[in-house]
């Protein structure tokens, strides 16, 4: 009798109580693939300094890119280490998610196994990020489509590349292969599922619905351009060298531009306590995904609509509402938001911080993550809804209405009106209440566009 109770616990009970605490978290396991976790040492792998010696341009190139600081940028080290490692330990289920972080950021450390790694500080493999062997070593993606770095990598003398090359090097043997001309290969680590099995990162799949894909233009077509260059010191010069750049938005030179602006109003001429409507029209010429794409969580683009009367003195314009649905997440104002901050950083009277920091009225180009309660959060990995999408889609026209009634103190003569669209990596009130260095929250000027009115006496 008691062992048959003893059994039936095991069987029925234990799994249902498992299933239920599950539940009560509401996480499923992320990964779709074999895991490589603890698979490897580091010792089975080359450190990028390695293929410096014969590679030293695109080691340059490389070492200035985000992708060789993925591990070590200050805003991930606080992110890792002060919000998802210390979320992890108030509850368990999310260990399995949070050692994943470092699947993307730090491959070989996730393949080594001990969580969490080494502090930047310390100086160990980890720090390599997403090195050279990373990549060079992939063969293949084990999921369709590719998510949560779902690579197949195998370490040894053996790495892979896009073409044939012309020589062998002593250093190791190269295999062509064509999975580093697909997008799927930058969706390994460029599309995100969370524990809550939301799409918290999904630039490739947004690619892939987009229109440069129908086009055949490729994240390596604009991220790593080809041009004349050096792949090796023993070789020769090629036309069509894949540069590594891996330029994005930490890039102000890459965001300047993403969209063209132009503003109009519906009349020329106006006296105070008329209404001029001005209309912004926003064009994304340049991003193959959204804008903001990536990390969504973290990133606003918004656009504030000035007018200048002829003495100087300036006006603010509130953006006109459209009326769809979770349109107020679009538009600044004061409201506290991210109070899921407050289970790690282990906080009893949290109120929040202000969502958006920027002037108020002005239209914001984002989608918001929510938390369980609702509240928009930073955290990805706690996230357990998103918002209404509204960022700018590639080759996408937005168009903004600012129904302006003209102040009865507005100087007579030319009233210039300025749009201008401004882009940030970290919402500010997030970077300076986490104390990220200011780089982070800087604002970056996408583009601008001014038109002029006449205001009658
Ligand atoms: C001893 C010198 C040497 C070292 C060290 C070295 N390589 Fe190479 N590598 C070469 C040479 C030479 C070529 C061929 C260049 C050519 O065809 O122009 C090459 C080609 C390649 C290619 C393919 C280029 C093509 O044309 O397809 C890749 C990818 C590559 N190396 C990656 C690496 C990685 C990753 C490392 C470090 C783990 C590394 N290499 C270390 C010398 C070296
Ligand atoms: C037609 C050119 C183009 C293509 C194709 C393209 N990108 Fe981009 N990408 C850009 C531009 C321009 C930016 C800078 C503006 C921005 O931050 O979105 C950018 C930014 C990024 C960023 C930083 C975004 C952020 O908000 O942090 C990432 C990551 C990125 N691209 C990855 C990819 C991947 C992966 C692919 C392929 C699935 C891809 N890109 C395809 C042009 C392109
Ligand atoms: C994020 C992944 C990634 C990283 C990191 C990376 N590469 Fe590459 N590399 C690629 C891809 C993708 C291609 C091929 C692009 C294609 O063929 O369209 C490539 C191509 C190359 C080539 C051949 C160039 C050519 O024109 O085809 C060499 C050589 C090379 N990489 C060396 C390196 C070295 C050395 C490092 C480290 C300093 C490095 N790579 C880091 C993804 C990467
Ligand atoms: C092994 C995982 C991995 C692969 C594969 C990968 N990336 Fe990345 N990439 C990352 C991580 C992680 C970052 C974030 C760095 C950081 O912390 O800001 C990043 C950053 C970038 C950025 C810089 C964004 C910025 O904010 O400036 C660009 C651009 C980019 N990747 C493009 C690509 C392209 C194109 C490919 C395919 C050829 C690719 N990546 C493949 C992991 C990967
Ligand atoms: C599936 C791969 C993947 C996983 C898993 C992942 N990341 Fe990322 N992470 C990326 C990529 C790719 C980017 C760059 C996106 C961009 O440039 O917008 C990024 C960007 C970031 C950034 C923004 C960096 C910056 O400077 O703007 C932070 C912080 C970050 N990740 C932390 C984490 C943490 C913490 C976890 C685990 C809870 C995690 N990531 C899990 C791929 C991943």
């Amino acid at each position: 009798m008691k062992s048959r109770f003893t059994s039936t616990l095991l069987l029925v009970i234990v799994p249902a109580a498992i299933l239920l605490t599950l539940a009560a978290f509401n996480i499923i396991r992320s990964l779709p693939q074999e895991d490589l976790k603890g698979k490897y040492q580091y010792k089975d792998f080359e450190p990028a300094l390695k293929c410096r010696s014969c590679h030293p341009g695109i080691y340059e190139q490389w070492s200035q890119a985000m992708m060789s600081q993925a591990y070590t940028h200050h805003w991930d080290e606080i992110e890792y280490f002060e919000l998802a490692v210390p979320h992890a330990e108030v509850n368990p289920a999310l260990k399995d998610p949070v050692d994943g972080c470092n699947g993307c950021h730090t491959p070989m450390a996730y393949m080594v196994g001990k969580f969490p790694p080494p502090r930047p500080g310390e100086k160990s493999m980890a720090n390599e990020s997403v090195s050279c062997e990373v990549c060079h070593l992939t063969q293949r993606a084990q999921v369709d489509p590719p998510f949560n770095f779902s690579y197949f990598i195998e370490p040894g003398r053996t790495k892979y590349s896009g073409r044939e090359p012309e020589i062998q090097s002593p250093a190791h043997k190269i295999v062509q292969n064509d999975f580093f001309r697909t997008t799927e290969f930058c969706g390994n680590c460029h599309n995100e599922k969370n524990p809550y099995g939301i799409w918290v990162k999904s630039t490739q799949l947004e690619w892939k619905e987009g229109p440069y894909a129908k086009e055949g233009v490729r994240c390596q077509d604009c991220h790593m351009p080809k041009g004349p260059y050096i792949l090796a010191l023993m070789g020769k010069e090629r036309d069509d060298a894949r540069l590594h750049l891996f330029h994005g938005a930490h890039d102000p030179g890459k965001v300047r531009g993403t969209i063209e602006l132009r503003i109009e109003p519906d009349v020329r001429l106006a006296e105070p306590g008329e209404n001029i409507v001005f209309t912004v029209a926003l064009f994304n010429q340049k991003t193959g995904h959204k804008f903001p794409t990536g990390s969504v969580e973290d990133r606003i683009a918004w656009l504030d609509v000035e007018a200048t009367d002829a003495k100087g003195k300036t006006y603010h314009l509130n953006v006109d509402k459209k009326g769809f649905e979770g349109e107020e997440y679009t538009i600044s104002g004061d409201y506290l938001a991210y109070q899921d901050m407050a289970i790690p950083l282990k906080l009893t009277d949290f109120r929040g911080v202000q969502r958006d920091g920027i002037p108020y009225g002005n239209r914001i180009f984002r989608m918001p993550y929510f938390d369980e309660q609702g509240n928009m959060t930073i955290m990805q990995w706690n996230t357990f809804s998103q918002g209404v999408d509204y960022r700018i889609g590639p080759r996408e026209t937005k168009v903004e209405k600012f129904t302006f009634k003209i102040p009865y103190e507005a100087a007579p003569g030319e009233m210039k009106v300025r749009a201008v669209l401004n882009y940030q990596l970290l919402v500010k009130p997030v970077a300076d209440y986490l104390k990220v260095p200011s780089d982070e929250s800087e604002i970056i000027m996408v583009n601008e566009h001014s038109t002029r009115v006449e205001i009658l006496p």
